[in-house]
């Protein structure tokens, strides 16, 4: 019955934050970036995506993706580029050992859940493509490591490359022309600086504006300000962050962090048509870390924004009151603090008293526009599971 047998392998996949962003394609084909990017990939306990790859001579279908229970297009290019590369890989493994299944032709099944909301800048898309390229490696058997993972994982979209890894994650933008050297890097696992922590203050679950594939390419195509910060201030700030990051230097990794992100928010205010991702909500996270910093006479939060109002706050453990703490006095009524380390945060009321005073109408609008708060940390990268979404009969597993 080798016929109908169904091949099965199953991977979750983590979420990245950037600290130094990725902004701006020099090759839309092949996904090529106009500057590396930094990122830390956050614990897959609180935001993950899970992905069970299959294939089966007995499938009546072509290719097909389900997502959160929803049937995906599979045709786009950029599925459709991480099919075909891992396809091939797969074929060289067959005709070089004849013992081994000709499974590369098969079609496939996958079936994906995203454990957080999708397309709402949370960086679905990262956790999603790494999975989908992990979860495919896993069932062709390959032996390419993350590296060579992450560079068929960028053509799915260009932040996926990063969550191939966990801990502190650089993407080198690389020369070539056919990206061949544009892949992502382990700058320091998780281990190394295992105190960072995020708190994400979820402003809009709503879909995004523009998104980041149309609007970067709008920044290359008409901001003047672009030019800089892809050629000369970049490539200044990948250096200071990974010296941060071996030296655990917060002081510096918040100060770059927050600088990268108004940069990368100046280039989009300097397209034409102008794109504005942040809000008034962003605007009152912004300043009531600024207050936070403020009372603490040193940088021990840092603020950063992808392409949407989302704020993600990076922070030391060690500040976990001061920072976090601060949040929750201020809207503590919101969901997501629940988790075990926000039951048990507590802020300095007169810290808290301190910071209100001062950032009074920030406090008024983050309690206006905050839908949820998500707490968590920096974590590790794919993780292979034998927990599947797909059964033994080929069939999506039904949620009880
Ligand atoms: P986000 O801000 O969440 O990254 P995007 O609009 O950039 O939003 O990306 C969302 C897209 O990413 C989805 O429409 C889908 O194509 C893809 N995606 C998200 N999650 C998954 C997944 N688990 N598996 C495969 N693709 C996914
Ligand atoms: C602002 O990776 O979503 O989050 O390659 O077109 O899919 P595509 O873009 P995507 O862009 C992410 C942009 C960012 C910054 C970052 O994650 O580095």
């Amino acid at each position: 019955m080798a016929d109908s047998q169904i091949y099965l392998a199953s991977t979750t996949a983590p979420v990245n934050i950037a600290v130094i962003k990725y902004w701006g394609k020099r090759d839309p084909k092949f996904n090529l970036p106009t500057n590396s990017s930094l990122s830390v990939t956050l614990a897959q306990s609180d935001l993950r995506t899970h992905t069970t790859a299959s294939c089966s001579a007995s499938y009546k279908t072509s290719d097909s993706l389900l997502l959160n229970g929803q049937d995906q297009d599979v045709s786009g290019a950029r599925t459709q580029a991480c099919f075909r590369e891992l396809r091939s890989l797969r074929q060289k493994l067959e005709d070089s050992d004849s013992s081994v299944p000709k499974i590369s032709t098969l079609p496939l099944k996958i079936v994906s859940e995203n454990n957080f909301p999708t397309a709402a800048g949370l960086a679905s898309s990262a956790a999603g493509f790494a999975a989908l390229v992990r979860a495919i490696a896993n069932l062709y058997e390959l032996k390419e490591d993350p590296t060579d993972l992450s560079r068929i994982a960028r053509q799915g979209s260009g932040s996926a490359c990063r969550s191939l890894f966990g801990g502190y994650v650089g993407w080198q933008k690389g020369e070539q022309q056919d990206g061949s050297d544009s892949f992502a890097y382990q700058v320091a696992p998780a281990s190394h600086w295992p105190q960072m922590r995020a708190l994400i203050l979820v402003v809009s679950a709503a879909k995004k504006g523009v998104s980041s594939t149309t609007g970067m390419q709008t920044t290359v195509a008409t901001s003047s300000l672009f030019p800089s910060r892809a050629n000369e201030t970049v490539p200044r700030r990948m250096k200071e962050m990974e010296k941060a990051v071996q030296e655990k230097d917060f002081e510096t990794f918040g100060k770059v962090t927050m600088m990268d992100s108004n940069s990368f928010h100046a280039t989009c205010l300097d397209t034409y048509p102008p794109i504005f991702y942040l809000n008034d909500v962003s605007r009152a996270a912004i300043k009531v870390v600024e207050s936070i910093n403020a009372a603490a006479g040193k940088i021990i939060a840092a603020y950063t924004f992808d392409a949407g109002p989302n704020a993600v706050i990076y922070y030391l453990e060690e500040n976990e009151k001061e920072v976090a703490g601060l949040f929750k006095a201020a809207i503590g009524e919101k969901d997501g603090w629940g988790v075990e380390r926000g039951q048990k945060l507590d802020a300095n009321s007169a810290a808290y008293e301190s910071v209100a005073k001062e950032a009074q109408v920030a406090v008024d609008l983050l309690k206006e526009g905050v839908s949820r708060v998500i707490l968590t940390g920096v974590g590790e990268g794919p993780i292979k599971t034998e927990e599947h979404l797909i059964d033994a009969k080929g069939e999506p597993v039904k949620k009880a």
